[in-house]
């Protein structure tokens, strides 16, 4: 079927047909039409076989619609959805979602993408220096954002946020819509066939390293990173609920910051979990904060031996109080920066290494300025 603007030009061109026949007409049509059909079949097969599965991300992107209405090649079936903003339900959405292949080798070229999920309140202060890092690197990342639902995002077309936003609920901390919003983050990345690696992050959020050591990091890691310690104490143990077993025992409980890395295989069994979920919806409540305690603890039982543990997002809790410390602009010095990067000890498949985290928080909106005229010399992009 042509699309409209396909349709135009025939009639535009002619607009008053009396002096011929009907028939003739008629005929002349089919054959305009059949010529612009051929047209645009010939020049998808030639994207399709020559540009392969990254091409339909930027065919998708540059709003280019071939003329098929249902398509019987593979390529519908792993081509990136072209609008994030859906109108699936969550409950759609988890069940689509989590639909997995049974043989492991993709039957096409598929280059695995990291997803950065931003889970926002509203505007992006430290976009700059996101592009920067990103800048370059467009076939190996693909970006999601959950913000507020009255937020409405403006970003430039040019801009990596642009249309990046997903169907977004309202997350408070600590509760179980916060853990919501992750699922449904991890849900929309995972429409994507491509994406292999799932990092969640905030708005305050800044990358310590350039792309290609970071995607490297995650690509060759046995693990994925998620804090998950079990903690004696009252504000670990301590928030344990008895009720909750016998799914989930008090000797699996874990805790950890909300900020992970999860693999496609890991990131499938969070949105498809119908065992914890409930336990940790009834049972843990304020002050029990489940945004600290359902992932780290559901995956400890489920995938225990895949975790690394630990989180890749430095925070500074050193200032004590509830809440860890937000950095302003005079605190983004030199010296600053490379001591979040420098004199660390942790291990990364089992052996010790000195990089150990890949993301730091919280920055203020007003440290993009020295964010930027540092990034490259300290942090290397
Ligand atoms: C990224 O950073 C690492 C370590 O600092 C460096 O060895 C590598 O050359 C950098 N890569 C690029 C592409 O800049
Ligand atoms: C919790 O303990 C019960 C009884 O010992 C056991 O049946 C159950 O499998 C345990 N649950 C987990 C998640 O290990
Ligand atoms: C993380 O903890 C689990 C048990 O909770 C353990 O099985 C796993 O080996 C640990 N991961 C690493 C990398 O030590
Ligand atoms: C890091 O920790 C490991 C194991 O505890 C130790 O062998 C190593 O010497 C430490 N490295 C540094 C630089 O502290």
């Amino acid at each position: 079927m042509p699309s409209e603007e396909d349709k135009d030009p025939l009639v535009i061109t002619r607009p008053n047909p009396p002096a011929k026949s009907l028939p003739t007409r008629v005929l002349q049509l089919f054959v305009l039409f059949f010529i612009v059909c051929i047209t645009f079949g010939a020049v998808s097969v030639y994207t399709i076989r020559h540009f392969g599965v990254q091409s339909s991300a930027t065919a998708v992107k540059s709003s280019f619609q071939p003329c098929y209405v249902e398509s019987n090649s593979l390529d519908h079936w792993i081509r990136p959805p072209s609008d994030l903003l859906h109108t699936m339900s969550d409950e759609e959405l988890f069940w689509r979602s989590t639909m997995v292949p049974r043989i492991k080798k993709y039957p096409f070229k598929r280059l695995p993408k990291i997803a950065f999920m931003f889970l926002t309140k509203g505007p992006m202060p430290l976009a700059p220096l996101w592009e920067r890092f990103l800048k370059g690197h467009e076939e190996r990342y693909s970006i999601y954002v959950h913000s507020s639902p009255s937020f409405h995002a403006q970003f430039h077309p040019s801009s990596v946020f642009y249309k990046r936003q997903i169907p977004s609920q309202v997350a408070e901390w600590g509760r179980m819509s916060m853990c919501d919003a992750e699922r449904r983050l991890l849900a929309n990345a995972l429409l994507d066939i491509s994406n292999e690696w799932f990092i969640l992050l905030s708005e305050s959020c800044i990358p310590l390293y350039n792309f290609s050591l970071i995607y490297n990091y995650i690509a060759k890691s046995r693990f994925s990173f998620i804090g998950a310690f079990d903690d004696h104490g009252p504000y670990g143990r301590g928030r344990y609920n008895p009720d909750m077993s016998p799914e989930v025992n008090l000797t699996e409980w874990r805790k950890g910051a909300q900020w992970f890395e999860v693999n496609r295989r890991l990131a499938v069994s969070i949105v498809e979990d119908t065992v914890y979920y409930p336990k940790f919806k009834e049972f843990c409540r304020p002050a029990c904060y489940v945004d600290e305690h359902y992932f780290p603890t559901m995956l400890t039982i489920r995938a225990g031996s895949q975790l690394a543990n630990r989180s890749l997002t430095w925070v500074d809790w050193s200032r004590g109080g509830a809440h860890p410390a937000t950095f302003g602009r005079a605190d983004v010095t030199e010296d600053f920066l490379r001591r979040i990067v420098e004199g660390r000890n942790c291990s990364y498949n089992r052996q010790p290494t000195s990089t150990c985290f890949l993301f730091a928080r919280k920055f203020a909106p007003s440290t993009l300025e020295p964010l930027l005229a540092l990034a490259r010399e300290v942090l290397g992009y």
